[in-house]
């Protein structure tokens, strides 16, 4: 892996191919959902996938309290040390699940849970337990499903670890993102190392034996030699999975970002060095590379799922298990049922008025059509396994891929395109991401993408390397 990385020619593909491009956690992306899309809307489609009654769902919750605000952050964020804040969120969330349970009638089944943030460990013992509880009283969600929780290892207690892996939770995820003082005071972050390697060793006590790292590559004054001692950290604590993220610097969308010295930030060539040293570290460590910025221990699911290309995406992040439909709650929150996306008031006085009266708290959603369908499983085979058969596809969708795409199939053909970079090997059969191409795979997607150039010259996505 490293000798991909270090080839002479790199820096000449970055600088074409490095621009602004989707991360592709959804297709098509969040940039299309309209709010021609409604509450009952969302209704409609619940009622149509309540019907598959023994099909698996998948549960997200949004929580989005965090005491104080990185400066990095590009998450959907509420910065208060106003306890009552969370509290009366709660009291409206519960009220939110029970709507959707009762939409849902008797499907009920969850295979994969999880908390994000913000900062679900903002919320004390007890509100942990009574969310919780309140869910588990509308859903069913077993002992072997994926219980997943995001959690900020500066604020998280002891307690908080005893009492999530007593609820049922199998997997937690740290936030990392780089130990270094002088990074860690340019994001407005201070995380001492040894507070973090404590509650890891913590948490693996208690029985958790899955734990993710996030770590993100591009901050402000990082260098590749003080990244390496991060990565060595990391890798001494032997986490069963990393995730390691390029940094999305988008201070148009999160003004937090703003204190952010632009200065301060590694250029495309500089953060291909970090991605690269990243890469070296945990493969040397034993890592498996996995989908795009993902890590795994080699008998991890995720691991062992890659290996057996099976590996699938949501707006979770990678998973081994598919759910047909994923519901979402709290404000921000994405779902996916029936074939539409549906996203959440943002604001917390919009998600309580909708909630008062009744309603589903939606702002806007998007209805995916036929051919929306085939570019997502396109897209998605390509950022989960780098290979698309091109024969799965033309079974499945009922095309001829070589004219259905023919135009997708030339621009990735041209003199100066992926192909004749030797990012993307393509013949009748299939198409595959070679290893020194999946730094680009965003851009190979993009090739697939209908709607990329209606947004050509507005500041919508973040940038691909
Ligand atoms: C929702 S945050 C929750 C983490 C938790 N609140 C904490 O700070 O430890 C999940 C992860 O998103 C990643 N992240 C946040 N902002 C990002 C950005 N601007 N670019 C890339 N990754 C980002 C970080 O790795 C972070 O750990
Ligand atoms: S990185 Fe985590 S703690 Fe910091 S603002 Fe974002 S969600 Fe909150």
């Amino acid at each position: 892996m490293p000798s991909v990385f270090d080839s002479a020619d790199l820096d000449a593909l970055i600088k074409r191919y490095d621009r602004p491009g989707p991360r592709y956690t959804s297709y098509p992306t969040a940039v299309e959902f309209h709010d021609g899309f409604t509450a009952d809307s969302y209704r409609e489609r619940l009622t149509a996938a309540a019907a598959a009654i023994t099909e698996p769902l998948s549960l997200y919750v949004h929580l989005p309290f965090c005491e104080e605000r990185c400066a990095y952050c590009g998450c959907a964020v509420i910065a208060t040390q106003k306890r009552e804040v969370a509290a009366t969120y709660l009291e409206y969330l519960s009220r939110e699940i029970g709507m959707l349970a009762s939409h849902l009638g008797g499907r009920r089944r969850v295979v994969q849970y999880h908390w994000g943030g913000g900062t679900p460990t903002y919320l004390t013992l007890d509100q942990i337990a009574r969310l919780d509880a309140t869910i588990r009283r509308h859903f069913d969600i077993g002992s072997d499903d994926e219980c997943a929780i995001e959690i900020d290892p500066r604020v998280t207690t002891r307690e908080q670890i005893t009492l999530l892996r007593h609820l049922g939770f199998t997997r937690l995820s740290f936030g990392i993102q780089d130990f270094t003082e002088v990074v860690q005071e340019a994001i407005r972050r201070h995380q001492p190392l040894d507070q973090t390697r404590a509650l890891y060793w913590f948490a693996r006590e208690a029985g958790f034996d899955s734990i993710n790292f996030d770590l993100v590559y591009g901050l402000p004054r990082q260098t590749v030699d003080s990244f390496r001692r991060t990565l060595d950290s990391v890798t001494d604590m032997l986490p069963d999975r990393i995730a390691v993220y390029s940094y999305a610097h988008v201070p148009w969308l999160r003004p937090n970002q703003k204190v952010i010295d632009p200065a301060d930030l590694p250029d495309a060539s500089g953060k291909r060095a970090l991605l690269g040293s990243a890469i070296d570290t945990f493969v040397r460590a034993g890592y498996v590379p996995i989908g795009m910025d993902h890590f795994a221990l080699p008998d991890d699911d995720l691991a062992i799922a890659a290996r057996e290309r099976r590996l699938h995406r949501s707006f979770m992040g990678y998973t081994t298990r598919p759910a047909p439909d994923s519901v979402a709650v709290g404000i921000s929150a994405i779902g996916d049922v029936h074939g539409a996306f549906a996203q959440n008031h943002k604001t917390l006085a919009r998600y309580y008025q909708a909630i008062d009266t009744g309603t589903f708290p939606i702002e806007r959603g998007y209805a995916l059509s036929d051919d929306d369908k085939l570019r997502r499983y396109v897209i998605t085979e390509l950022m989960c396994n780098f290979h698309l058969s091109r024969t799965v596809v033309e079974a499945k969708f009922g095309i001829d891929f070589g004219e259905y795409f023919a135009n997708e199939l030339t621009n990735l053909g041209a003199p100066d395109g992926p192909i004749a970079d030797g990012l993307l090997d393509a013949d009748n059969e299939s198409l595959t991401v070679t290893p020194r191409g999946r730094l680009f795979v965003r851009n190979v997607c993009m090739a697939f993408d209908r709607y990329l150039a209606s947004h050509q010259g507005r500041p919508v996505f973040s940038r691909t390397i």
